[in-house]
């Protein structure tokens, strides 16, 4: 787990009302009993997410994103578990005990921090390297690429020199471990070589994340070698989904947008030319994450993918992704120069505030590249890409949006406004009638896979009710133990609460802890979160409890059977017993 004692996590949990932090990082509105807001861990714009005051719990119901309150500020901020019960701790004004934050105690205990903290070692090694003479030959390059000494600093350039186990030197004289080494991502091994270093006569990038920690590295090599970059493999701290190159210093950049470019030699020259906001997506295509991250900085996003056809198809990639977050997107063209990086050094950044200010709507940008694959002196062709014109219109929202997009395209092609409306009327019925799928019958394997299915659903339902109050546990905890749920997951959070039951008192949001897997997390929020049938009454309560819990039991008894050796009297004779025992329940919830 970690290494804060249990108490002092309670206690900083008890003074984190899941209400009012998720409130510091989105918007919450009362529903019922429960709090809703626009989940930030997938693209949405409903409500999805539901805050549970009195469980101190949340959930997300359209991704299954859920914990408790130190899993949400992990989750949002990209945090260790000790790293959020940090930032919870200074928040509610506690003070964490020294040893228990020290460096070494981090050292011990954390991966993600042992990590980190090669990162930032090695980070510093490369930075020094290019400021000594065997790092002349990368100095020489990145300022004949016309960035300053100053920049230099600002982005921690680095380099790599030419032997391949400078660095696997270095962290080994710290202390590091082959294993912890290998975790990095910084040093591979082969059989042939040994122990390696990932990076080696190349100037390097050190990414970092929003907290300005060092989370992975880019290298490039002086020239026209190939791969031209290289980068660090994903790790447990470097997750290339969900970061961005240069969003630490983008988002104290008080601009009004951001500009998201396609590599990293662009983001260092646009920040030179005093463009703060830009950033890049770390050599993989921008993702549904990246745009989440984005909109809590910004409402606009100004694209500068180069020129070239990769870079387009990059683009057209993009837009839907940050449309889908609520960002309104615009293209600057950079005709005729490549990437911002060249046309910056060409033509300068007031050049390029110009460009910036006549950047393109995403429509019209996907438009003007719709268009060059059609050639409209052949008629046949028009009329597919007006069909297609009408396909783009129908995935804007009926009613005002689309109207307004519609006349706007009506009056780029020179069509009669209600002549476009028809066509995407009826390219709209026909892509809307599609086959549905056939149905099919039911096989014997998939009527087992239903009854084990109804079985799960039923512990399930249990552990919902029983952690859903102490009086509601007490009665339950006469009727079943632990050990008869089949489901390893769900014993073991019976397990949990009646440890914290016999403690004196149940807390469903600390089980969190105990589960590391992130599948196992989201079950066990949908356990703890799950609603029980609405029932009037103690009568129907108590019928509905008794027929979950038999349900519950057989299963139990089904599993025995099933696994128990044929020849041991004994475990037969309990069996049959149990099986007499259920036959007799009577729940009774007083
Ligand atoms: P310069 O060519 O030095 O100006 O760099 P750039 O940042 O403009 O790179 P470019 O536009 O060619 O590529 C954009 C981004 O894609 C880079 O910043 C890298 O993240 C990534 N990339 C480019 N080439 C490679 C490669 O060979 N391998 C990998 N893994 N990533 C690459
Ligand atoms: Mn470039």
């Amino acid at each position: 787990m970690s290494f804060y004692s249990q108490d002092l996590v309670e206690e900083i949990r008890s003074r984190s009302d899941i209400v009012d932090v998720i409130s510091g990082y989105i918007k919450l509105q009362r529903k019922g009993s429960n709090y809703v807001g626009v989940c930030p861990f997938h693209n949405d714009r409903n409500p999805s997410m539901s805050v549970n005051q009195p469980r101190q719990i949340y959930r997300c119901f359209s991704c299954g994103a859920g914990g408790d309150v130190f899993k949400f500020v992990m989750e949002y901020e990209n945090l260790s578990f000790p790293e959020a019960v940090k930032v919870l701790a200074d928040r509610a004004g506690i003070a964490l005990p020294q040893q228990e934050y020290s460096g070494e105690a981090k050292r011990q205990s954390d991966l993600k921090a042992q990590i980190m903290e090669m990162n930032r070692l090695a980070a510093r090694y490369y930075y020094y390297t290019l400021r000594q003479p065997e790092g002349q030959q990368g100095l020489d390059y990145l300022l004949g690429r016309q960035l300053s000494k100053e920049t230099l600093q600002k982005f921690g350039l680095g380099y790599a020199d030419k032997y391949s186990d400078s660095l696997y030197r270095y962290l080994k004289g710290k202390g590091y471990t082959d294993q912890q080494l290998k975790e990095s991502g910084l040093v591979q091994v082969d059989e042939k070589r040994g122990m390696y270093d990932k990076f080696w006569n190349r100037v390097i990038f050190p990414i970092m994340d929003i907290q300005n920690r060092v989370i992975g590295f880019g290298g490039r090599v002086m020239g026209d070698g190939k791969p031209k970059y290289l980068n660090s493999p994903e790790t447990k701290v470097f997750d290339k989904s969900r970061n961005l190159y240069g969003l630490n210093l983008a988002r104290m950049s008080r601009k009004p947008n951001i500009i998201l470019c396609e590599g990293y030699m662009d983001v260092i020259a646009m920040h030179q030319a005093g463009f703060h906001q830009a950033v890049a997506s770390l050599g993989t295509a921008f993702t549904a994450r990246q745009s989440l991250v984005l909109k809590r900085y910004t409402n606009e996003v100004l694209l500068t993918y180069d020129s070239d056809e990769a870079g387009v198809r990059a683009a057209l990639r993009a837009l839907p992704i940050l449309k889908d977050a609520g960002i309104a997107a615009k293209i600057i063209n950079m005709e005729p120069y490549k990437d911002p990086d060249e046309f910056i050094k060409a033509l300068g950044a007031e050049a390029f505030q110009e460009r910036m200010d006549k950047a393109e709507g995403s429509f019209f940008f996907e438009l003007r590249m719709m268009e060059r694959e059609y050639d409209f002196s052949d008629p046949e062709r028009k009329t597919a890409f007006f069909r297609a014109l009408s396909e783009r219109l129908l995935q804007f929202e009926a009613g005002v949006e689309r109207q307004t997009y519609l006349e706007a395209a009506a009056k780029k092609y020179d069509l009669a406004e209600n002549q476009l409306a028809h066509m995407v009327d009826q390219t709209g019925r026909k892509l809307g009638g599609g086959p549905r799928a056939p149905v099919h019958a039911q096989t014997g394997q998939q009527k087992r896979k239903k009854t084990e299915d109804a079985g799960l659903r039923s512990q399930r339902l249990l552990i919902t009710w029983m952690s859903s109050d102490a009086k509601t546990f007490r009665s339950i905890c006469k009727y079943i133990e632990p050990e008869e749920f089949t489901d390893p997951l769900c014993r073991k959070v019976a397990e949990l609460l009646q440890d914290q039951w016999k403690s004196g008192r149940l807390n469903p949001a600390s089980l969190f802890q105990y589960f590391t897997e992130e599948e196992e997390q989201q079950k066990v929020s949908a356990m703890l979160y799950d609603t029980i049938p609405k029932l009037s009454g103690k009568e129907e309560e108590e019928k509905a409890l008794q027929e979950t819990i038999l349900r519950v039991k057989s299963a139990s008894i089904a599993w025995q059977t099933e696994h128990m050796d044929p020849n041991n009297v004994e475990t037969l004779q309990k069996i049959v017993q149990k099986r007499r025992e259920i036959e007799k329940l009577h729940i009774s919830l007083d």
